[in-house]
């Protein structure tokens, strides 16, 4: 199973406040903000440490840092600008690429529209930001794309995850951890996550 439910009381906090019906745009957005930290914090666990000596105000010290590591932040658009600043709050360094993908209302299809990568993606770890995951298509095309431009980490954020979008996840790219705040209980006919959050990119940006 690729997907890792961030069990943390803060997030499990901050995600019940989000789905409050009639939360404000300004709440919405710095929930999305906050949660999308504390996911980034577990995401990078795993980073390799090295040490170095570095002169510090007594002399030489020991320190460990990040050993090299090269990452790319994928926000799939639109509602994965939401979590862009969040993630680089504490991944300041991390390049930026973007992926517009917008799913068709009937169909549920993933229609991509935009994509701008940036360099060397073979040696960096990609973190695709998304807060939802329904069917899983918009983000198995952006999987399916990374790997098309030679990218091998991949890694990705989503505030609420279904059932039906990790299965097929875990069908198409089972090698790609998923790192959710929630694992929600089904998809309704239109596609929607139920509980779920309704309709986040339209709640982050204040459209309808
Ligand atoms: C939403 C959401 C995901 C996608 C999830 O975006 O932000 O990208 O749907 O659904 P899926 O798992 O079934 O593909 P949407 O296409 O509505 O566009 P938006 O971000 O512009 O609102
Ligand atoms: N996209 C959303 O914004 N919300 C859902 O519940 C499903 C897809």
């Amino acid at each position: 199973m690729p997907v890792i439910e961030v069990r943390h009381p803060l997030i499990k906090h901050k995600i019940g406040l989000m789905r409050e019906g009639e939360i404000s745009t300004k709440k919405f957005r710095e929930l999305t903000a906050e949660l999308s930290r504390l996911l980034s914090y577990e995401a990078c666990r795993d980073f390799e440490l090295e040490s170095c000596r570095i002169k510090g105000w007594c002399g030489e010290v020991e320190i460990e840092q990040i050993k090299g590591k090269k990452v790319t932040v994928v926000p799939i658009l639109r509602a994965g600008i939401g979590m862009l600043d969040g993630v680089l709050d504490l991944i300041p360094s991390a390049r930026v690429s973007v992926v517009g993908i917008a799913r068709n209302h009937e169909t549920l299809v993933p229609e991509p529209y935009f994509e701008r990568f940036v360099g060397q993606l073979n040696e960096r770890l990609a973190i695709i930001i998304d807060p939802m995951l329904a069917t899983g298509g918009s983000l198995i095309a952006t999987i399916d794309m990374l790997k098309r431009y030679g990218c091998q980490q991949i890694k990705a954020l989503v505030l609420v995850a279904a059932p039906e979008g990790i299965k097929a996840l875990d069908a198409a790219h089972p090698e790609v951890q998923i790192y959710t705040a929630a694992i929600d209980s089904h998809l309704n006919e239109q596609g929607y996550i139920i509980p779920g959050l309704g309709d986040a990119g339209d709640k982050i940006f204040g459209t309808k």
